[in-house]
């Protein structure tokens, strides 16, 4: 009985250890991406004066979490079928101050020699029936470990601040009515959903007109009241465009 006990032991200690040597890749590849990302931030802030990301969140599923998707997805429940099938253990969101930096944004990555492009889902092009947008893409990275590399699955979803605005709380709506939403609200929320889209919409043309206005230099008559008139904008919601206000880096 003692030598079972012991035995038991000694098998659930390195399933422990085999468990936490399985995380640390995807801790690693969310290291690994995070300094990509903030790379790319801090040049492109260099080159366009202006700072493309808003914020950025990274999540490591938990063990638990991955038995339960495992179980609801019948994945086996292998350390290897898991690797191979659960390709969202390591998750990073970039949340956008515009639509059209999450293209540029993700064309840069894409580009990098070590990343591998496994999958691309463009939710924003082609949005869920329930109205749901974002870009989403499947990764492949390699970490190199003191012993070998792992080529490791990040799912990265890029999305603007609306977008997120409205996942958020349908997450949460999804969540209290347990899964179970009322019609009704359904529609409501497709309706949410295109009105973030019309405000992302309007963000955006606002920026490339407020572009080509700094474009005309600085010699140029054209002063903030002079902008402002024309597009009948709040003064402090120019300022904010114009100056790019929050241009500090984003901690991960
Ligand atoms: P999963 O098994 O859930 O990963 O499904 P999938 O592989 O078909 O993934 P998909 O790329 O469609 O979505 C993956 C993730 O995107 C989810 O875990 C959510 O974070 C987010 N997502 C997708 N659809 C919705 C949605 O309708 N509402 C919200 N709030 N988030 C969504
Ligand atoms: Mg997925």
């Amino acid at each position: 009985m003692k030598a079972t006990n012991e035995q038991d032991y000694i098998q659930l200690n390195l399933l422990k250890k085999d468990m936490t040597r399985f995380m640390l890749a995807y801790k690693f590849a969310l290291d690994e991406m995070s300094t990509k990302i903030n790379i790319l931030e801090e040049e492109f802030q260099f080159i366009h004066e202006y700072n493309p990301i808003e914020h950025i969140t990274t999540r490591l599923k938990t063990p638990e979490s991955i038995v339960k998707k495992a179980r609801r997805k019948n994945v086996e429940l292998s350390l290897s079928s898991i690797k191979e099938n659960m390709r969202d253990i390591a998750g990073i969101r970039i949340n956008c101050s515009f639509n059209s930096d999450i293209y540029k944004l993700s064309d840069m990555i894409q580009k990098q020699q070590d990343v591998e492009v496994i999958e691309y889902k463009d939710y924003i092009h082609n949005p869920k029936p329930n109205g749901y947008r974002s870009l989403h893409m499947i990764l492949q990275i390699p970490v190199f470990m003191s012993d070998r590399v792992e080529h490791v699955f990040v799912e990265l979803q890029i999305r603007t601040i609306a977008m997120d605005f409205w996942a958020s709380l349908e997450h949460k709506i999804f969540y209290k009515y347990n899964k179970y939403v009322p019609e009704k609200i359904v529609e409501e929320l497709k309706e949410a959903a295109e009105s973030a889209n019309e405000l992302d919409q309007k963000m955006e043309y606002l920026h490339k007109e407020i572009n080509e206005i700094k474009q005309l230099g600085a010699g140029d008559a054209t002063t903030l009241s002079d902008v402002k008139n024309e597009f009948n904008i709040p003064t402090k919601f120019l300022k904010m465009i114009l100056e790019n206000t929050d241009n500090s880096p984003t901690k991960v």
